[in-house]
């Protein structure tokens, strides 16, 4: 048996528990050197999705033979809305989500293969396919048709248009797209970490991303977002912020889309969904939103000195931009599916197996009792 180091961090904080060339949080967070400043300022969720899966930024035809595969890729077999239908309209929509990735392992082509070409060709496949999932269950689930993908749209037009059976306006489009860079990647998080562990078996990119999207549903994670809206609907106006945030906070109550494991001042993705929020909220009649929140912001930083993460401003942005609050933490899955795919196949290309050590707090040995023997 190897020795075990003594050092225990609950939750691992602070524990380096791997390597990684695809971002960094230190200096600023950066997607491959690439800050995301920059990559929400100029680029397109697309280009992100490229640059994390296969490494770099493409050059103009390696982006044209990438858009090409996506719309290639987008629709999914009728059999899954039917498996759709026959679930109960009140399933929970990662739930859904996460069987409906599990479904698209059956018949992927290169579902049984580890290399390294067949994992980045999965990772085309899903990231096109997962936004007609998640919008088909959600018009399903309503009782409506599953509007099918176009391939002369881009991804989040794409998406949305899928959802709303119409073409959004710009505004839309840009903010879903914004969003969608900012929550592509994030170092180890839980449901990245969770991915790795997964390919650290050497089980392949379907599986792993079944786990993450696990991973991801817990309100401490990506179900934030979801949580975040909910906040904002229960303070309702105002005037009622400021005595509402004291209140949760006199009560011990937890204030979703508040702190974060490792940005402890600020999230620098919150600050730059935040200026998108005030930008858009008087064309949306959301000001008072926005009052609301930078009430509970400053009382959130002043008694206790947490931030607001990323999940706080995106929340009510989707809603400003007309979506229904069950897809938010889907459209995280829609994002994070590249991320999660650039460390499956980074954990595939230098694996070693990912089996930590407990520290053993259970009973002293003792001997077995029969049963007819045990009081
Ligand atoms: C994200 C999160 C799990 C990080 O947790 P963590 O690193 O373990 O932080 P800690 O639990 O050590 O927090 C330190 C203190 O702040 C408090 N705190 C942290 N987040 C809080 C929140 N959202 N609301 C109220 N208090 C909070 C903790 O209770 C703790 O207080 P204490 O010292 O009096 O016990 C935690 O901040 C949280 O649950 N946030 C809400 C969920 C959320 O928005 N998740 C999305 C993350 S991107």
């Amino acid at each position: 048996m190897t020795n075990a180091t003594e050092q225990y961090y609950p939750g691992l904080e602070g524990v380096i528990a791997g390597e990684t060339g695809i971002s960094t949080i230190a200096g600023g967070l950066q997607y491959r050197g690439y800050s995301i400043q920059d990559l929400a300022a100029d680029s397109s969720f697309e280009e992100v999705a490229y640059l994390l899966i296969h490494g770099e930024l493409p050059t103009q035809s390696e982006f044209d033979g990438f858009l090409e595969r996506l719309a290639g890729a987008r629709s999914v077999r009728e059999s899954i809305h039917a498996l759709y239908r026959s679930l109960p309209s009140d399933a929970n929509a990662m739930d859904v989500l996460r069987t409906g990735v599990s479904i698209l392992s059956h018949h992927d082509p290169d579902t049984g293969s580890n290399a390294l070409d067949a994992s980045k060709r999965k990772a085309e496949r899903l990231l096109a396919a997962i936004p007609t999932l998640i919008t088909s269950w959600s018009r399903i689930k309503a009782g409506n048709e599953p509007v099918a993908p176009r391939a002369n749209l881009d991804f989040s037009a794409n998406l949305l248009n899928m959802l709303h059976g119409s073409e959004a306006d710009e505004v839309e489009r840009n903010a879903l797209d914004v969003s969608l860079i900012l929550y592509a990647e994030h170092e180890y998080n839980a449901s990245t970490f969770t991915a790795r562990v997964a390919a650290s078996t050497l089980a392949d990119l379907h599986g792993a991303v079944v786990a993450a999207i696990a991973a991801l549903k817990g309100p401490l994670h990506g179900g934030a977002n979801e949580r975040a809206v909910e906040v904002l609907e229960e303070v309702g106006s105002r005037d009622n912020a400021e005595s509402w945030i004291r209140n949760a906070l006199a009560t011990k109550r937890l204030v979703m889309g508040f702190g974060h494991r490792v940005y402890k001042d600020e999230d620098p993705r919150a600050t730059i969904l935040k200026d998108f929020c005030m930008r858009i909220a008087p064309q949306r009649d959301a000001t008072e939103w926005e009052e609301m929140s930078d009430i509970i912001e400053k009382v959130m930083w002043d008694e206790k000195h947490l931030p607001p993460n990323m999940d706080w401003p995106a929340g009510r942005l989707y809603r400003m931009i007309g979506l229904e609050t069950e897809i938010y933490t889907p459209l995280f899955v829609a994002a994070r599916v590249t991320g999660w795919a650039a460390h499956v196949i980074e954990q595939q290309s230098a694996n070693r197996l990912i089996r930590p050590r407990a520290n053993y707090v259970g009973p002293e040995p003792r001997a077995y009792a029969a049963i007819d023997s045990r009081g």
